[in-house]
């Protein structure tokens, strides 16, 4: 069977954490060439040696990198099917004790790069097509009282999906845009957001028991859904919010 990706190039940003990762390997995995860009180069060069791919320096927070960035995936692949916006940070406050700076971070990290994001990939994406999944998060769906800026990102991230793909839609670029809206998963974010805890361990338990599928996902549960979305399978998905919580915002 032909490999799902075959021939198409992808960017990922963050792609030197958890999510960002496994995003990488899952992609070259069905073929696809992959870009692991990450503002930390080394974490990015690590998963490029792991899946056989180029590593680019990239904060999402700058334009000019952006810029820099896409012209580099031009310059050496003349092309782009594939953008994964994925790189985000949280800061767990409420709306009372986040500060402005904390705010503008995380709306400028989680918000600001995927605007950034898919504003400067489409111009290159539109003479092939492509595909661009934004990695929003359950916290884009529903509330926590601690998540202020975090909501706030994560909920932008989902609507500015939409307008994405319904001006892409429009323009009849072959361009689609969907969002993905994971729960909490295995990675190096929630263990920072559980060692502020009192009791780690049970706190993570605590998140396990929430979840009504009675774990926490692993990267591996989220993959799968990037793949699809990745792929030409889903060439009539667009403007969608992807859930992939074991249940939690069902209830
Ligand atoms: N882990 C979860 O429970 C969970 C759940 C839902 C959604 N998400 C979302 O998934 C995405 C990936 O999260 P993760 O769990 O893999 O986190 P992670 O902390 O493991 O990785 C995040 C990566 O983003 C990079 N990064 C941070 N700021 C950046 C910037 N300004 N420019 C470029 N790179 C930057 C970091 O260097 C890191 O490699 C995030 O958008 C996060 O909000 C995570």
């Amino acid at each position: 069977m032909a490999a799902r990706l075959a021939g198409k190039v992808a960017l990922v940003t963050g792609a030197g954490g958890g999510l960002g990762r496994a995003f990488c390997r899952a992609l070259a995995a069905e073929g696809a060439a992959v870009v692991a860009s990450d503002r930390d180069l080394a974490a990015a060069e690590a998963t490029a040696a792991a899946c056989g791919g180029l590593a680019v320096a990239l904060d999402v927070t700058g334009e000019a990198a952006w810029i820099a960035a896409l012209d580099q995936v031009m310059d050496r692949f003349g092309r782009l099917d594939v953008l994964v916006n994925n790189a985000g940070i949280v800061i767990l406050k409420s709306i009372e004790d986040t500060t402005i700076e904390e705010w503008r971070l995380t709306l400028g990290v989680n918000l600001d790069g995927v605007f950034l994001g898919c504003k400067h990939a489409i111009p290159r994406m539109k003479a092939t097509g492509g595909s661009i999944v934004n990695v929003s998060s359950v916290s884009g769906l529903v509330g926590g009282h601690n998540l202020a800026a975090y909501n706030a990102s994560k909920g932008g991230v989902r609507l500015l999906t939409k307008s994405v793909a319904l001006h892409c839609a429009r323009a009849g670029y072959g361009i689609r845009c969907n969002s993905v809206h994971p729960s909490f998963v295995n990675t190096p974010m929630v263990d920072g957001m559980l060692a502020g805890a009192r009791d780690p361990a049970r706190a993570r338990q605590r998140l396990a028991e929430q979840t009504p599928i009675g774990r926490i996902a692993e990267t591996d549960d989220i993959t799968p859904l990037v793949v699809y979305l990745a792929s030409d399978e889903s060439r009539f998905v667009t403007g969608a919010e992807m859930v992939v919580d074991g249940g939690l915002t069902a209830g």
